[in-house]
């Protein structure tokens, strides 16, 4: 075991601190990674303040992070796709059993006996996996992952959830030319969103509660931008949606998305809101209409995202930022506040 530096929250209403953890030394099948580069996930705040209580309570210290890219320090005797310099990346997966039909279908978000990155019972080491906000990572070679190398390092972090999360849904509801394709929330999701539906072809139009972020709606690839609380502009695209994706991630009114869907169309939930949300099953059986939801992805389609990115030359419009201003850009993720991702370079980890 060693030490390594990281951030972490000691309850749901502290602030993330600078303080030192325990990693496992590599086993012959791990890869040791020096982080670069880790993005603020919502799913971190949701998590850091617990509001996710009912469904996966948070372990404190808690250190978040699950969109990691760094530089292989160390490999054990049995890695092959990795040597010490190679750039890696690790997303919100650690493990899983490698056996169960899910794992074996290339599914392993949806294996019964997965480890998130962050916040998940530790096989090596007992207790919680601590994630990205940190200085080094060691994580078993089959949950590493290639990063193209022509891409941005504080950009192709956050591929590692929100470009995977959003990636995975599109392409198993088929999302192509032809489709009319909605995506709501214009936050970290939400722009990859824009950016695959645009490049996957299909007509895409934006709902956004912050009529500011209208233009860069257009830039990131959407061909109509929508104020989502303006009945009128909503009215006008009522049952027209082959496909409408929903990042957001606080309460709201799904209903007016649902009346948007065309017959058979689906509403897929990305987004984790911490309370539930009412659905009128009226909108819902008028139309056959779908409500569903989608979990980050299994490795082979986030590689398959990676290497997309890479061809189309695509990664997440990032603001930089040192880990010291953490807490002020949680506080700014609140507000919707942020374009569109922030990344944290973690070289500012090593003066603390
Ligand atoms: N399914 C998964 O596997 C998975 C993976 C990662 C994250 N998530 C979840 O997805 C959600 C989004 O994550 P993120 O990192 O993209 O968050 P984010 O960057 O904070 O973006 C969320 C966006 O939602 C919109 N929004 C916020 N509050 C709203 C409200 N009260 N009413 C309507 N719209 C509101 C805002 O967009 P506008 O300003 O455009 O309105 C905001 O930018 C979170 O709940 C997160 O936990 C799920
Ligand atoms: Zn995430
Ligand atoms: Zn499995």
């Amino acid at each position: 075991m060693y030490k390594t530096k990281a951030y972490s929250a000691a309850s749901a209403t502290s602030p993330l601190a600078s303080t030192s953890i325990t990693r496992r030394d590599p086993t012959e099948s791990d890869v040791q990674i020096e982080i670069l580069f880790c993005g603020i996930c919502h799913s971190d705040l949701h998590q850091v303040r617990n509001e996710w209580s009912g469904f996966m309570p948070t372990a404190y210290p808690c250190v978040p992070g699950h969109e990691i890219v760094g530089r292989v320090t160390k490999v054990g005797s049995a890695v092959t796709r990795f040597k010490p310099g190679d750039l890696a990346a690790v997303g919100c997966l650690v493990d899983s059993d490698g056996t169960c039909p899910e794992c074996k279908a290339g599914f392993e978000q949806f294996c019964p006996n997965l480890t998130l990155t962050y916040n998940f019972l530790d096989k090596h080491l007992g207790g919680v996996t601590y994630g990205g906000y940190s200085d080094s990572i060691v994580v078993t070679e089959r949950f590493v992952l290639d990063v193209p190398s022509n891409l941005n390092l504080a950009g192709a972090a956050p591929l590692l959830c929100a470009g995977i999360t959003t990636y995975s849904p599109m392409r198993h509801w088929d999302v192509t030319k032809g489709k009319k394709v909605g995506v709501v929330g214009l936050g970290g999701l939400g722009h990859m969103a824009v950016k695959f539906a645009h490049a996957l072809g299909a007509q895409t139009v934006v709902f956004t509660t912050s009529p500011g972020k209208k233009d860069d709606a257009l830039r990131l690839g959407a061909d109509e931008v929508v104020i989502s609380r303006n009945a009128d502009e909503m009215t006008k695209h009522a049952g027209s949606f082959d496909f409408i994706l929903d990042a957001v991630s606080a309460d709201h009114d799904i209903n007016a998305f649902i009346q948007l869907l065309r017959r058979d169309g689906n509403l897929c939930l990305v987004g984790a809101p911490e309370k539930p949300l009412s659905v009128s099953a009226f909108g819902l059986l008028f139309g056959r209409r779908s409500l569903s939801g989608s979990p980050i992805g299994g490795l082979p389609e986030t590689q398959e995202m990676l290497d997309f990115c890479g061809k189309h030359n695509i990664t997440t419009d990032v603001e930089v930022i040192p880990i010291q201003k953490v807490n002020e850009a949680y506080e700014r993720l609140l507000k919707a506040d942020v374009k569109y991702r922030f990344s944290i370079d973690m070289a500012s980890l090593k003066s603390e």
